[in-house]
């Protein structure tokens, strides 16, 4: 018997606040056209005044526990994805630990910026299979729009709020690939390609938040080939190729990205989760969101092979292969 990490529940929560591209046309150089060509992106959510990445979480955290239908006293840890949390500490996790009335377990957050859900998703799988912990909670949750330079056209219409969660918990498999849970993942990172994504301020350096800098275009080209080998390698791992996969979610920052990476792995765009168009880049949620929405629209079913992959500053990429 081989212990697998298996999804039990799914969920998530954006802000109410829905932004259209052409509400930059106001104060920008910029038009719905270049962002919806260029991006993909139609629309995007910006949390509310006073509300932080934290109460996105908890919102995520209570649509996946009623999903599994699990309650807080379930789950044994809590591990955050964010590159935005509310302070810079405690962490997130402790936060929502709170909220969620745990007086049990641990919680900790990871910053992996846009890969951060597959660091997280990683982490977890570890946790369970080394025996610390039967059950988590992970989540992805991020107010990018608190770093945005609302100056720079390259950056500010790409980024959205929200957030979305998983439960993984503990079950016994055969040890094959037809198991459900967490099969593989591949983690990478180079921090040579610092300049390419980065935010410019800090506590130790600064000692403000700062604002987010990217150089779109090499970081573009990086993100198509740096994608599809790391989720060809995830694959391999397990003997799997390309063609095995039901659906790919990928990480969603630009659709022209996700359609380059799903034709180099020889799959078609009606295998590929797709929700940059609504959500614009939302960093560490981005995977979670999409794969709560795909569930709800039906796509995503029991049994069906995912291959999940993200990048994001650092730079930091990887994938994760499961089965639903
Ligand atoms: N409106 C109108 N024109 C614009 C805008 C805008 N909002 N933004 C840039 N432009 C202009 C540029 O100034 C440039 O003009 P120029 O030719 O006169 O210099 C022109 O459009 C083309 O710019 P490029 O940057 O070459 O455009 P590109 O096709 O590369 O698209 C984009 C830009 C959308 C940013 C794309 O490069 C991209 O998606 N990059 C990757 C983003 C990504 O994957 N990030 C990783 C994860 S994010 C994270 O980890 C936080």
């Amino acid at each position: 018997m081989t212990l697998r990490a298996v999804v039990e529940g799914i969920g998530h929560y954006l802000p109410e606040r829905i932004v259209p591209n052409a509400e930059f046309e106001k104060t920008l150089d910029t038009s719905d056209e270049w962002i919806r060509t260029r991006s993909g992106i139609e629309r995007r959510r910006f949390a509310a005044e006073g509300q932080s990445t934290s109460d996105l979480a908890v919102n995520a955290a209570r649509a996946a526990l009623a999903h599994a239908g699990l309650s807080p006293q379930d789950i044994d840890g809590i591990v955050v994805a964010t590159s935005t949390p509310d302070l810079t500490f405690p962490s997130v996790a402790t936060m929502v630990q709170k909220e969620l009335g745990m007086a049990h377990g641990f919680g900790f957050d990871v910053q992996a910026v846009c890969a951060g859900f597959i660091y997280a998703m990683t982490t977890a799988n570890a946790l369970i299979l080394t025996g610390q912990a039967r059950r988590l909670l992970i989540i992805g949750a991020e107010t990018f729009s608190r770093i945005m330079d609302w100056t720079d056209r390259s950056t500010c219409v790409l980024f959205g709020d929200g957030a979305g969660a998983m439960i993984l918990g503990a079950q016994d498999g055969t040890g094959e690939t037809s198991d459900r849970g967490i099969l593989s993942s591949d983690l990478n990172s180079d921090g040579r390609y610092r300049e390419m994504l980065y935010v410019d301020g800090g506590v130790s350096t600064t000692g403000n938040a700062g604002k987010l800098r990217m150089q779109g275009n090499p970081l573009f080209r990086q993100a198509v080939e740096k994608l599809t080998s790391t989720a060809e390698t995830a694959l391999e791992k397990i003997g799997l190729s390309g063609p095995d996969v039901d659906w790919i979610v990928p990480h969603q920052a630009n659709i022209r990205i996700i359609q380059g990476t799903a034709k180099k792995m020889g799959l078609p765009m009606d295998r590929v989760i797709v929700t940059v168009q609504d959500h614009g880049n939302t960093s560490a949620a981005s995977i979670p969101l999409a794969l709560s929405v795909g569930v709800e629209q039906g796509k995503i079913k029991p049994g069906d092979l995912l291959v999940t992959e993200a990048i994001g500053g650092g730079l930091a990429w990887g994938s994760v292969v499961l089965r639903w």
